[in-house]
């Protein structure tokens, strides 16, 4: 699902969906991304494209369908829409090198951490540009993923991306200024919530459960949370309320959690991860 300003909904067929697709990049998010759109028919396998130096890589995008080129130029040349999906601290490298292969019909998108529109389109010389923050859940088809518009990006370009991310999650557009705190929360979110069940999996062991259960049962106690969320529209403070009786278990849980900061230990987390990536893109 696509989350604009008033949550529209960007259908994954018709004529956003008809394009080429490359990957600069084969790695591990490029090809969650790949697999995604291509399980999901936005664009059938063979209109995604890619090279890479490894063999290995190579077999694994071969291996669902992905045409693989002789070089990142070539991918360029023969793409609509240009995925750059190295590392960041490659980026720089990899767009001066490509740069004259870019022309004004192609749509470039980043999904690089850190790495600003103004480098970007600095590096590349391509205006029509869209930067993308996804996170690890893309794996899985859960990511949280939040796109930005650069000057030159159409309408339409904002549709095929949204349709391409949705294929692994959903997606939000928000402003680049917020990337940062972006980062803080959905980036490195998924890291606090894996802390989260492996302490609620020790309080169940603590407790005198079988670890595979408490894990278990942590896990889907975790994703049922977000779902009732996600899926009620109730506020989560509401929810909270409706599941905690008086002088009950779950009150006398909710306290020892105050006693330890829950909250203001989160809610510090996602600050002190925001200045962090703010810190780290100043370098
Ligand atoms: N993973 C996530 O969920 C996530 C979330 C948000 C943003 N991102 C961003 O996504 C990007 C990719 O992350 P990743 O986790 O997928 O990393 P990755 O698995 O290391 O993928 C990068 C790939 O690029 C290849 N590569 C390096 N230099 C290249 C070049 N000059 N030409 C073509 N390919 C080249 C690498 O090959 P070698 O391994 O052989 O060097 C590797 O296969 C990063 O910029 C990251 O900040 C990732």
């Amino acid at each position: 699902m696509y989350m604009a300003a008033a949550a529209a909904v960007v259908p994954p067929s018709g004529e956003a969906a008809a394009f080429k697709l490359g990957f600069i990049g084969a790695g591990n998010l490029a090809e969650s991304i790949a697999r995604g759109v291509a399980k999901s028919s936005v664009l059938p396998p063979s209109s995604i494209r890619t090279a890479h130096r490894r063999p290995d890589r190579r077999a694994v995008f071969q291996s669902f369908g992905v045409r693989i080129f002789d070089s990142n130029a070539q991918v360029v040349d023969d793409s609509d829409v240009v995925i750059i999906s190295v590392k960041p601290q490659a980026v720089k490298h990899v767009l001066l090198e490509l740069r004259p292969f870019f022309t004004e019909e192609k749509l470039l998108v980043s999904i690089a951490a850190g790495i600003k529109m103004k480098d970007l389109q600095e590096w590349s010389g391509q205006r029509r540009l869209i930067r993308v923050m996804p996170n690890t859940p893309s794996a899985v088809g859960q990511a949280a993923s939040v796109m930005c518009m650069g000057e030159m990006a159409t309408k339409k370009d904002e549709e095929r991306v949204a349709s391409l991310f949705s294929a692994i999650g959903r997606v939000w557009k928000a402003d680049e200024k917020y990337f940062d705190a972006i980062t803080g929360l959905s980036g490195s979110g998924p890291a606090y919530v894996y802390l989260a069940i492996e302490a609620l999996a020790d309080g169940g062991v603590a407790a005198g459960l079988p670890r595979d259960l408490a894990l278990g049962l942590a896990t889907q106690t975790v994703l049922g949370a977000a779902a009732m969320v996600g899926g009620t529209g109730k506020h989560p403070g509401q929810l909270k309320d409706e599941v905690t009786s008086p002088a009950g278990t779950t009150i006398a849980g909710i306290q020892e959690l105050e006693r330890g900061a829950f909250r203001g230990t989160l809610i510090n987390a996602v600050v002190a991860a925001t200045k962090r990536c703010r810190e780290l893109s100043q370098t």
